[in-house]
């Protein structure tokens, strides 16, 4: 085990680089494959049944995941221990297109997709990554989701041979009921690996339920051979590419993508580390792109980061890409294995129709819970406007073709709604109107905010408001840096949960300080010291610690001061007391100012949990700068982007760090969604 994997990270049992010892290498491999398993096969499975031909085999599929993982692995120069597979967002796109334009429509679409994370890629590298959260929302990517799922709830149906108007075979419901029944089982009630994959264990026991009933055909798996090559399939070769048709399947890969990242940050945050940072979103979405290319190219499914792997990596603590490299091999092999393969394809109908009638459902609330957990906000007509319209084509059958015969181009379901979504999002302006909200939370205590109990707002009801200042606006301006690291992510959940209490809640501020301290002094000089190691004499960098002036705002910002005096304990400490007037328009007031008298010579880092509309800030600021202050740096725990544009209006020279930029502010100009008032809850004074 590496030294960094102890110390860096003492909870993983392997890190990145680490080989484990070969018994144990083999079962983690193994584990990596059983956790994909269920989903791979089920894709090309879903793909035909939707086809109504074989558009996909099994055995291609199982190659093609364990190649993209490895070509994913040296995208990332090893630096992200993810498994790659195909993705169900791919089903219902890639059977259309291929009932329009044959295997050239299909796989050249995937091919198309591949091309699209590549070309991603390289705009993440040149230019970052911030664009892609204007450009997929979550209120664009959960509706994605959404009709993702819902799309084939009929063919769940069909497979289950419930469809109205068709002769009920009552064996193959029952097969179905006994796969249902295990599949939701094994999620409510399993614990550990089981609990990972519910789907295989689902398909397993229906399909024995289906072995007892006569419904199984074995005779595909005796006449194949033990080994067998899969059916490859070569553009030019055996088919004939169709851009035309590929072209529909292409917009999928925004939902994909955004998975993607999702599926990383997610990891990044079980394995301790920034892998949108390092090895950065631009190898991460070349390694997938490559990968679905090649998948594409050898007549597979796209291949993407997969969710179910990184739940592996959570359970197991093991993040060794040697093991992720060997799972990659073990599919291979896997794919060509003859006898494996056949008795994978006789799994009848009926099993599949009952793990469908769980999965279609499962990701469609997946959809939901992105719009959820992003609380976004549908008291916005404009959020309303472009979740409905989405919704409804994508699920409503639309089609729009452009041009005739093979030079067409047609846009259909999911594509058209991914399209229009994006779209309609980045240009349907925001709305004028004040909004009437927010969450229970605020209902409850109108100290902290919120509307009266009577749902009005108490005060500014029939103001003007301005065009919003966005989230995303903010994060485009040049001075303002925000922690952007799951870590961050995961802490500040604990201060926003209104459940966690006042002990909590101020070691979680002063911790979270620690970090964004780190941040705010990554330009720090240093001066170079001649020092003596246990072996050798070394010149190294010392931080001169009477640079430096810590200033709290009061009350709230006293409780960051621990945070940062854990870093520099040497600082010396001013205080500016402050308090938002809410009779005068949340104006602040100033009822102390002691800093020390050598301040204009230090580097000043300003402390305010809370930065609403900026006025403390800009206040506090400007007394400073009056006592001959140069540089001040500006820390929040949270933002809002209204304050963050007043700020750096008025002082465009002072840097603000921030653990998250929220959404916007209330009427009574609390940060929303934010963690309520910080004073309040660091001294349990409400
Ligand atoms: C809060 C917070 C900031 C200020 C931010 O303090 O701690 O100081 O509001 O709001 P602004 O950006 O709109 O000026 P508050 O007035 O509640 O005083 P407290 O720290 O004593 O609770
Ligand atoms: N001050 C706080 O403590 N919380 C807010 O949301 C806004 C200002």
């Amino acid at each position: 085990m590496s030294e960094k994997a102890t110390t860096q990270n003492a909870a993983l049992k392997y890190d990145l680089h680490d080989k484990p010892p070969v018994p144990q290498w083999i079962v983690l491999a193994i584990q990596h494959v059983f956790a994909m398993f269920g989903a791979t096969i089920l894709v090309p499975i879903l793909v035909n049944a939707q086809a109504g031909e074989e558009v996909l085999t099994i055995p291609v599929t199982l190659v093609c995941a364990g190649i993209g993982t490895l070509i994913y692995i040296v995208c990332t120069k090893a630096g992200s221990p993810v498994f790659l597979g195909s993705s169900f967002a791919f089903i219902a796109p890639v059977a259309a297109a291929y009932t329009r334009g044959g295997k050239g429509g299909a796989f050249t679409g995937i091919m198309v997709v591949g091309i699209i994370y590549i070309i991603v890629a390289l705009i993440v590298k040149l230019v970052g990554k911030r664009w892609i959260d204007r450009v997929l929302p979550p209120v664009v990517i959960g509706p994605m989701i959404m009709i993702i799922g819902l799309g084939l709830a009929s063919s769940a149906v069909g497979q289950i041979g419930i469809a109205s108007g068709t002769d009920i075979n009552w064996k193959g419901v029952i097969v179905a009921l006994a796969t249902f029944v295990i599949t939701a089982l094994v999620m409510v009630l399993a614990k550990g690996f089981l609990k990972i994959i519910p789907f295989l264990i689902g398909i397993i026991g229906g399909y024995i339920v289906a072995v007892l009933l006569g419904l199984v055909d074995f005779t595909p798996v005796l006449e194949a051979g033990f080994f067998s090559v899969p059916h490859f399939q070569f553009p030019g070769v055996t088919y004939t590419p169709n851009l035309g048709v590929a072209l529909t399947i292409a917009p999928i890969a925004i939902v994909t993508m955004a998975e993607h990242i999702g599926d990383h940050t997610a990891l990044g945050a079980i394995i301790g580390k920034d892998l949108l940072h390092k090895p950065g979103l631009d190898r991460t979405l070349l390694g997938d792109g490559l990968a679905t290319f090649v998948a594409g190219l050898l007549g597979g499914p796209a291949n993407t980061t997969y969710g179910e792997n990184t739940s592996v990596v959570g359970m197991t603590r093991v993040a060794s890409v040697w093991v992720t490299g060997t799972a990659g091999i073990f599919a291979i092999i896997l794919g060509f294995l003859g006898k494996f393969t056949a008795l994978v394809q006789t799994i009848p109908n009926p099993v599949l129709g009952g793990v469908s009638l769980l999965l279609y459902g499962f990701i469609a609330v997946n959809g939901l819970k992105v719009l959820i957990q992003n609380q976004t906000n549908f008291n916005k007509n404009k959020n309303i406007i472009v979740a409905s319209t989405m919704l409804v084509l994508g699920l409503g059958g639309a089609a729009l073709t452009f041009g005739t015969g093979n030079v067409s181009l047609t846009f259909s379901g999911m594509s058209l709604a991914a399209i229009v979504g994006v779209v309609l999002n980045l240009f349907l302006p925001e709305e004028r109107e004040p909004i009437i909200e927010e969450i229970g939370y605020e209902e409850e205590e109108d100290a902290q905010g919120g509307a009266d109990d009577d749902g009005d707002s108490a005060e500014g009801g029939d103001e003007e408001v301005e065009i919003p200042f966005t989230a995303g606006d903010a994060r485009d301006l040049p001075n303002v840096f925000e922690m952007n690291h799951p870590i961050i992510t995961h802490k500040l959940r604990v201060l926003r949960d209104k459940k966690t209490g006042t002990k909590e809640f101020r070691e979680v501020v002063e911790e979270v300080c620690v970090y964004m301290c780190y941040r705010a002094l990554e330009d720090a000089e240093l001066n170079e010291v001649e020092i003596e190691t246990p072996i050798t004499k070394m010149v190294t960098g010392e931080l001169d610690e009477n640079r430096y002036a810590f200033v709290p705002i009061l009350r709230a910002g006293m409780g960051m001061l621990g945070g940062l005096t854990q870093v520099i304990p040497n600082a010396k400490i001013g205080h500016i007391g402050m308090y938002r007037d809410e009779k005068n328009g949340n104006k602040p007031v100033n009822y102390f100012f002691k800093v020390p008298s050598d301040i204009e010579h230090r580097t000043v880092i300003l402390l305010d949990p809370m930065l609403a509309t900026g006025g403390s800030a800009v206040d506090a600021i400007d007394m400073l700068k009056e006592k001959g202050v140069k540089s001040i740096k500006f820390l929040c725990v949270i933002a809002a982007p209204e304050g963050l544009k007043v700020v750096t209006e008025a002082h465009p020279d002072v840097p603000i760090y921030c653990g998250a930029i929220d959404d916007h502010l209330n009427e009574k100009a609390y940060i929303v969604p934010g963690l309520g008032d910080a004073g309040d809850r660091i001294y349990g004074t409400k």
